[in-house]
């Protein structure tokens, strides 16, 4: 059955994959309403997308969330889809963090993991009570460590825990609410960081992911692999640990590349 008629909300929806499926899901005759945390951005994209509405909320701030759920029930009591999407990702070298600041270390932890659990619980009942879905945005790094980016992956394999966990409860508790996690590979024409952004041929091109994306939400799909991600999904699965130090063998000399020499 086509996407349509939906109220979404999409979180980090003024850039990369949460600006692509609002625009989509704009397309197919939802209404759509994207948070991020930059005002101007925001304000930039709502003007192109006149059709969108729009709230400047951080999702890892509690009071702002909260800010967010009033809005929606004031002005979209209808809401019956939560995409989280907003998200972030670091490239770490965990022997430059032993000074006992662990700011940079949990960053992602609190937008990642903390801030899409505050969303998603904070939506439960108005989604509960709209049949509704929620859309957890997870990764295909999800699978393994891929060396580079230890606190992203554990980030986003504790977002594919808690969706499968919230998924059960949902059936076990008789909820009316689906729960899709939407796992991508490397996607272009994102803002995420250099190497998983604009020109690399290799990523998955964002037109693609939301296609694929599209077909599964409409064939009742709970995890949805695109592109590469398919094959992540396997080697996390397989032999893990050799391709975990595989993958992170090429991952570490992309993001940390060594002099000539250096052992
Ligand atoms: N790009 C990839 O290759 C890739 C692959 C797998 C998974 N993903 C996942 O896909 C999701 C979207 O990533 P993307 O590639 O589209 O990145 P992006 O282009 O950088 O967009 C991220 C969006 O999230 C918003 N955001 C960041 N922190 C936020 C916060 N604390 N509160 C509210 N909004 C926040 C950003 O806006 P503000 O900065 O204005 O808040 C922006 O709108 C992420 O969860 C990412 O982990 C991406």
């Amino acid at each position: 059955m086509t996407f349509t008629e939906h109220t979404i909300l999409i979180t980090g929806g003024t850039s990369g994959i949460g600006l692509g499926f609002a625009k989509r899901f704009a397309e197919l005759g939802n209404k759509v309403i994207i948070t991020a945390r930059n005002q101007v951005r925001l304000d930039t994209v709502l003007a192109e997308n006149p059709d969108f509405a729009g709230f400047t909320s951080d999702i890892d701030d509690k009071n702002s969330v909260l800010e967010l759920v009033n809005f929606i029930k004031t002005n979209f009591p209808e809401l019956d889809v939560v995409m989280n999407s907003a998200g972030i990702m670091r490239a770490l070298n965990l022997f430059e963090h032993s000074d006992g600041n662990l700011s940079a270390l949990t960053e992602e932890i609190h937008t990642n993991l903390l801030g899409t659990i505050a969303v998603t619980q904070a939506f439960l009942p108005l989604l509960a009570d709209n049949h509704g879905t929620v859309i957890n945005v997870s990764s295909g790094l999800s699978n393994l460590a891929d060396g580079a980016h230890p606190i992203y992956n554990l980030t986003k394999a504790g977002v594919h825990f808690y969706s499968d966990a919230l998924r059960e409860q949902a059936k076990y508790f008789g909820k009316n609410l689906r729960v899709v996690e939407l796992v991508p590979p490397l996607v272009a024409e994102t803002n995420l960081e250099e190497h998983a952004s604009t020109d690399n041929p290799t990523n998955m091109k964002l037109s693609d992911l939301i296609n694929e994306a599209l077909v599964g939400l409409e064939n009742d799909a709970e995890r949805i692999d695109a592109g590469f991600a398919k094959i992540l999904h396997q080697m996390g699965k397989s032999n893990s640990e050799e391709n975990t130090s595989k993958l992170s063998a090429q991952m570490l000399g992309n993001y940390f590349p060594k002099e000539k020499g250096e052992r």
